[in-house]
């Protein structure tokens, strides 16, 4: 299965009964190996998730470290794109130029870089001030 219908698959699982926007995310690593993810909302509204942090949490679990092309689904008329935060998540684990592909689940895709999407991202270089 490619990434897009993964993304796809995964996004029907997701819980998002208080805003209604379901998300689903694949991304596959160096070693072939993909990860999904999905949004997980909560009746505490801010211990909800994006569906980027569900796959790169099971990416990091399952000993991997390095987003070789990730792509996000969600509905809408124009390809979703990813918060904040989820934009500093996909940095910490790419490259300048790791292709994020934003879609719907028609298939209308727009691929960007991590570093397009987060320039100037915080990065662990800062940290040794
Ligand atoms: N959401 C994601 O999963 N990823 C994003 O990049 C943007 C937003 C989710 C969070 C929440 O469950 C729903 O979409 C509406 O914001």
């Amino acid at each position: 299965m490619s990434l897009f219908e993964q993304a796809c698959e995964v996004r029907g699982n997701a819980h998002a009964p208080y805003s209604g926007f379901k998300v689903g995310v694949a991304l596959r690593v160096s070693s072939g190996k993909t990860f999904v993810g999905c949004n997980v909302e909560n009746a505490a509204y801010p211990e909800g998730t994006c569906a980027e942090a569900g796959a790169i949490s099971a990416m990091v679990a399952s000993g991997e470290s390095e987003i070789q092309e990730i792509w996000i689904v969600a509905e809408g008329s124009e390809p979703i794109s990813p918060c904040g935060g989820c934009r500093q998540k996909i940095s910490e684990f790419s490259k300048p130029d790791t292709p994020v592909i934003l879609a719907n689940p028609n298939g209308d895709s727009v691929r960007k870089t991590a570093g397009e999407l987060l320039p100037d991202s915080f990065k662990p270089s800062h940290l040794e001030a």
